[in-house]
């Protein structure tokens, strides 16, 4: 496994800058062809990193939107409790709105909050100190609950698996190594199997390319090819004919937001996913950190949807424009939410829930 934890480690997601005085991320924008790690210290920068999905992915999100406050409350001049705080708020609130969709960034930014409001009657000097800590707690956090649903997921996948034969898994986006602190969401189950003694050639992975950013070809595929798995890409509009013909026995998808009945957002293309495994009797299931149940938004009807540039549809991979520069291409959602109805289950690090969701989440005791 050293080969493996060398990769995880030299693609880390985020990390502490130099004296931790910035935030370090690996640039994925520039995936696969560049490795480049590059440091945001401002809000500003930190801001624009996730805003232009240099870090994406709901739990990279959070946890670099809590490494962010760490750095930015570090660099608030101010001694004393009220301004600290009033300029904290300020930069919260401004990280906020970089992006809607993922509850997660607003989760990790109100985890940061509390910790400063439960704090107020000690010295700013450590309230400082306990940000470093909360932020490092959160990462933490976050690899012990991939390893939970990869755990979940990988018995999914014992229970499908044929000797001598691969075993065909589908997923969409990215929501692996790459949207988190280790093992990602999605592939924990991948990443859990090469622990438990897997070739990388028992399974083999399906990954959607993911128009119009392809997370799905620049950094699903990349991180399983590196892992040794048996990976492949291919056009979204072909996953019909790979379920149709009996190729995949599984789908794993990530999500960014999970409403309190159990419709799932994540990267545009899910719903189309989820309404073909339903139609070709393929199990699909939506692994999320119980930090991505929003219990306070009751369906996916009240899920805000992220809108992007239409340039990211019509010229942002080709040199040459991908269609005619007066076309409409105003309609480019980052997120389409699947319907609870359609998919097999949820995998949460507390367990695997079932419909009616509602009730299962609250067993687990999500509030
Ligand atoms: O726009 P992105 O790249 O941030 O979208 C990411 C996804 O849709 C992921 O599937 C989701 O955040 C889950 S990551 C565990």
């Amino acid at each position: 496994m050293s080969s493996l934890n060398d990769f995880f480690e030299k693609v880390i997601t985020v990390k502490w800058g130099p004296e931790k005085k910035s935030v370090d991320i690996i640039d994925q924008t520039l995936l696969p062809n560049t490795i480049k790690r590059i440091q945001i210290r401002t809000q500003e920068e930190i801001w624009e990193a996730i805003k232009k999905l240099r870090v994406r992915g709901a739990p990279a999100i959070g946890v670099s939107a809590a490494y962010g406050m760490a750095v930015i409350a570090n660099d608030i001049p101010d001694e004393d409790y009220e301004g600290f705080y009033t300029k904290f708020k300020a930069s919260k609130e401004y990280l906020a709105t970089s992006r809607p969709t993922a509850v997660n960034l607003f989760w990790a930014l109100n985890r940061m909050e509390d910790t400063v409001k439960a704090n107020r009657e000690k010295p700013v000097s450590e309230i400082r100190r306990l940000l470093y800590a909360e932020a490092e707690k959160i990462r933490e956090e976050d690899v012990q609950i991939s390893r939970n649903i990869g755990e979940t997921g990988f018995r999914l996948m014992e229970e499908l698996k044929e000797d001598g034969k691969e075993l065909g898994i589908l997923t969409h986006c990215n929501a692996g190594t790459l949207c988190s602190a280790k093992y990602g969401t999605a592939t924990a189950p991948m990443y859990m199997a090469l622990e438990h003694g897997w070739k990388g050639t028992d399974m083999h992975v399906y990954c959607d390319e993911t128009r119009p950013l392809l997370q799905g070809a620049r950094l699903t595929s990349f991180e399983l090819y590196n892992a040794g798995i048996t990976t492949s890409v291919q056009c979204d509009n072909m996953a019909a004919l790979l379920m149709k013909t009996g190729k995949i026995k599984i789908i794993f998808v990530g999500c960014d937001r999970v409403a309190a009945n159990g419709d799932a957002a994540n990267k545009i293309g899910t719903s189309a996913l989820a309404v073909l495994a339903h139609h070709y009797g393929v199990p699909m299931y939506i692994c999320a950190p119980s930090s991505t149940i929003d219990m306070a938004t009751p369906t996916g009807d009240d899920i805000p949807i992220e809108m992007r540039d239409p340039e990211e549809i019509k010229s942002m991979w080709y040199k040459e424009p991908m269609a005619p520069a007066g076309v409409d291409a105003s309609f480019n959602p980052a997120f389409d939410v699947a319907d609870h109805r359609l998919i097999t289950g949820i995998i949460t690090e507390k367990g695997l829930c079932s419909a009616p969701y509602e009730e299962a989440f609250r067993k687990f005791g999500i509030k």
